[in-house]
C-alpha cells in the first residue's frame, strides 16, 4: 500500500474570495479571505468592451448584479454603474444591503491595488476572447503591479494556458479539469502533455480519488482540486495529499490543516 505524504505546503485558496460569506469576486470577499489568512484568492477575469480586465465569473452580469448583458459588450464606465453586492444573501436583504452597499465589479487593477502583496493570487482566464490577446493584457497588468512572484494562472482552456506560457514561462499555470473528464483524462499521456506548459492540474473534487491524486503527484504535477466546501471532503482531500484546495470557506480548510498538523 502506497504511503501518502502530506504536501510540504498545503494551500488554502479562497474561491472567488471568501464567497461563502460575501458576494463572490468583490473586494469585500477578497478582503475577508485575507483577514481569514487564506494563502490565495481565486478570481475570474473577463475583458470589457474597452479591453479592461474585470473580475466577474459569468460572461454576463445577469446573475451577480442588478444589470443585464454581456461583459464584453459593456464599457468599464457602464459596468461601474452596477450593484454587485445586493444579490448576495437574498434571504436577508437588509443584512446584505447594509454590508454590501456600493459594492461594484472590481477591475483586476483595483484588486491588486487593494490587496497588494498581502496574499497570493490565482487568476482564472474565462472564455479567452478569440479577437484579443487577454494573456498579454494580464501579463502586463501583473508586471505593472510587480506581482509576478505572487500570481498563478489557471484556465479550462489549454490553448490559453499555452499562449500564456509562451509569453511568460515564469508564472506557474494550472490546468482546470471538468468533472466529466476528471476520472477518464488522467492518463499518463495527458499528464505528460500538461507538464509541457503547467505545473499542476485543478480537477473537480467530485471526479478524484486517492489513487487519482497519487497518479498526478507521481507524474510530478501538483494537484489542487475545486471546490471543496465541506469538512468531510476537506478531510479526504487533505488525507490524499493534495497541494491545496479551492474553497468558498477558507476558514474551514485552515482549521482542517491545523487539526491535522497538531
Ligand atoms: O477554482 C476552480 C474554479 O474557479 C473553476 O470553476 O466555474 O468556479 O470558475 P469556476
Ligand atoms: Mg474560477
Amino acid at each position: 500500500k502506497e504511503i501518502i505524504e502530506p504536501a510540504d505546503k498545503v494551500y488554502t485558496i479562497a474561491h472567488r474570495g471568501a464567497s461563502g460569506y460575501a458576494p463572490e469576486n468583490t473586494l469585500p470577499a477578497f478582503q475577508l479571505a485575507a483577514q481569514m489568512k487564506a494563502d490565495s484568492i481565486e478570481l475570474d477575469v473577463h475583458l470589457t468592451k474597452d479591453l479592461i480586465p474585470v473580475v466577474i465569473h459569468d460572461e454576463t452580469v445577469n446573475r451577480t448584479t442588478d444589470g443585464k448583458g454581456y461583459v464584453k459588450n459593456m464599457t468599464l464606465e457602464q459596468l461601474r454603474q452596477l450593484d454587485a453586492g445586493s444579490w448576495f444573501n437574498q434571504d436577508f436583504p437588509m443584512f446584505a444591503r447594509d454590508l454590501y452597499i456600493g459594492v461594484t465589479i472590481p477591475t483586476l487593477d483595483e484588486v491588486f491595488d487593494k490587496l497588494g502583496s498581502d496574499i497570493n493570487y490565482v487568476i482564472e482566464i474565462k472564455d479567452p476572447p478569440p479577437k484579443y490577446n487577454i494573456e498579454e493584457i494580464l501579463n502586463e497588468t501583473i508586471k505593472n503591479h510587480h506581482l509576478e512572484k505572487l500570481v498563478a494562472i489557471h484556465s479550462f482552456s489549454a490553448a490559453s494556458l499555452k499562449r500564456f506560457h509562451a509569453i511568460n514561462p515564469d508564472i506557474p499555470l494550472y490546468q482546470l479539469v471538468w468533472n466529466d473528464y476528471a476520472a477518464t483524462r488522467v492518463t499518463q499521456s495527458y499528464l505528460d502533455t500538461v507538464k509541457t506548459y503547467a505545473v499542476g492540474i485543478s480537477p473537480n473534487f467530485q471526479g478524484i480519488s486517492a489513487a487519482y491524486v497519487a497518479q498526478v503527484k507521481r507524474a510530478g504535477l501538483k494537484i489542487i482540486p475545486y471546490t471543496v466546501n465541506y469538512q468531510l471532503n476537506m478531510d479526504k482531500a487533505y488525507s490524499w495529499g493534495v497541494d491545496g484546495v479551492h474553497t468558498n470557506y477558507p476558514d474551514r480548510f485552515l482549521e482542517v490543516i491545523a487539526v491535522n498538523r497538531e
